[in-house]
C-alpha cells in the first residue's frame, strides 16, 4: 500500500518529487502526456534510483482512459497533481487553452478518484493566488486578489474546486522554485523559451543570451528591484511527501505556503549567482514587466508547525545547482 499517482510526473517539479517518493519508499504511478517536457526526465529518475518507473503516457484530461489505468493498479494511497500548463505569458495569449486544460485535468482526476474510492489529493498551487498581498510575509489566510494572469486564475479556480470536492486534500502554494538535482539528469525541459529569472540568468552566463534585462528598478523595495522567495526544487519536492503523509493522517483539507520565508531582490539574486558560481552576468535595467508584484515572500510558520517541513538548502545551493543544470543537462 504505497503507490502514489503523480500526474505531470515527468515535468520539472514532478520528476524531482518522483525521485523523493522513491527515496522515501513510495512507488510513483506517473501519468504524463509529455506535452511540455521530455521522456528524459523519466529516464533520469530511473538512472538515479536504478529502478524502472511505472509510467503511462496519457493526457490526464481523458477521464475514461485515466480511470482504466488506475483501476488496474492496487495499493494507491493518494495522488499528487502537477499536470497543468504553466507559462504565464502563454496564458495571456491563449487563455481558453489554459482554462480548459488546467481545470479539466483536475476535474477528471477528482472524478476518477471518487469513482474508485481513492482519497488524499495534493495539489500544485502557487503564491500567484495572493496577487499583490497587503502585508508581508504573506500567510495562508490572506485573501485571493484579482489574478494577474489566466494562469493565476486557473490556480485560484482549481483551489476552489478542491475546496468543494469531498476529497481530503492539501494545496501547496509554491513561491519561486529554482535549481535542479545535481546529477544533471532531471530538470526543467519545457519547450517554452525561458521566461523566469534564474533560467535566464543561466543563459546569459552561458552566452546564449547577450544580457539580462532587469524588469524595473523603481519599485518601493530595498533596492528598487522586485523581491521574491526562491525555493530549491529539491526542498519543494520533499514538501509534497510531507503533505501527503499529513493528508492521510489528518483526513482534512488544508493549504500551505512552500517557500523559504526569505525575500531576495532581483539584483541580490544576480549578485549571489555571480559570487557562488564565480561568473559574470551582463545586465541592464529595463522597464517594469506587466503583471509583476513588487514584493512577495512567504510566512512559513504554518508549514513548519503542521507539515514539519522547512527549506534546508541555501540560495547559493539553489543557484549553484541551476548553473550546474545549464552546464551539464543531458
Ligand atoms: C512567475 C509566476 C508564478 C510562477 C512562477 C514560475 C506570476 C505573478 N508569477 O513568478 O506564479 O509560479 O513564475 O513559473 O505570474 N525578471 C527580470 N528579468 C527577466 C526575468 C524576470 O527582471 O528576464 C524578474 C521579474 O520581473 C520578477 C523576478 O525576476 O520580478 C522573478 O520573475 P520570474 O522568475 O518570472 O517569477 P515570477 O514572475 O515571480
Amino acid at each position: 500500500m504505497n503507490k502514489v499517482i503523480v500526474t505531470g510526473g515527468a515535468g520539472y517539479i514532478g520528476s524531482h518529487t518522483c525521485l523523493k517518493l522513491i527515496e522515501l519508499g513510495y512507488e510513483p504511478l506517473i501519468i504524463d502526456n509529455l506535452s511540455n517536457t521530455s521522456i528524459e526526465n523519466i529516464k533520469g529518475v530511473e538512472s538515479i534510483t536504478n529502478k524502472k518507473l511505472n509510467f503511462y503516457e496519457l493526457d490526464c484530461c481523458s477521464a475514461q482512459k485515466l480511470d482504466m489505468i488506475i483501476k488496474k493498479e492496487n495499493g494507491i494511497i493518494g495522488a499528487i497533481h502537477f499536470a497543468a500548463y504553466k507559462s504565464v505569458e502563454e496564458s495571456v495569449r491563449e487563455p481558453e487553452k489554459f482554462f480548459y486544460n488546467n481545470l479539466k485535468s483536475l476535474e477528471s482526476l477528482i472524478d476518477v478518484m471518487i469513482n474508485q474510492n481513492l482519497n488524499n489529493l495534493i495539489f500544485s498551487s502557487s503564491c500567484t493566488v495572493y496577487g499583490s498581498p497587503d502585508s508581508l510575509p504573506v500567510d495562508e489566510n490572506a485573501p485571493f486578489k484579482k489574478a494577474e494572469s489566466p494562469y493565476g486564475e486557473t490556480k485560484q479556480l482549481c483551489e476552489k474546486i478542491i475546496e468543494k470536492s469531498t476529497l481530503f486534500s492539501v494545496c501547496l502554494r509554491y513561491f519561486n522554485p529554482i535549481g535542479s538535482h545535481n546529477s544533471g539528469l532531471i530538470g526543467d525541459r519545457s519547450a517554452d523559451k525561458p521566461a523566469n529569472l534564474v533560467p535566464i540568468i543561466c543563459e546569459v552566463a552561458y552566452g546564449k543570451r547577450e544580457k539580462l534585462i532587469i524588469n524595473g528598478n523603481d519599485y518601493n523595495t530595498k533596492d528598487g528591484t522586485c523581491v521574491r522567495d526562491y525555493i530549491h526544487v529539491e526542498d519543494l519536492a520533499l514538501a509534497h511527501i510531507n503533505a501527503l503523509e499529513y493528508c492521510i493522517k489528518n483526513k482534512s483539507k488544508s493549504i500551505f505556503n512552500i517557500g523559504t520565508g526569505q525575500g531576495l531582490s532581483v539584483a541580490e539574486t544576480v549578485r549571489i549567482f555571480e559570487e557562488c558560481n564565480n561568473i559574470k552576468v551582463n545586465l541592464e535595467y529595463g522597464p517594469r514587466r506587466t503583471g509583476d508584484v513588487a514584493e512577495i515572500y512567504s510566512d512559513t510558520k504554518k508549514s513548519s508547525k503542521y507539515l514539519k517541513w522547512k527549506s534546508e538548502k541555501s540560495i547559493s545551493d539553489a543557484l549553484k545547482s541551476a548553473w550546474n543544470w545549464e552546464l551539464n543537462k543531458t
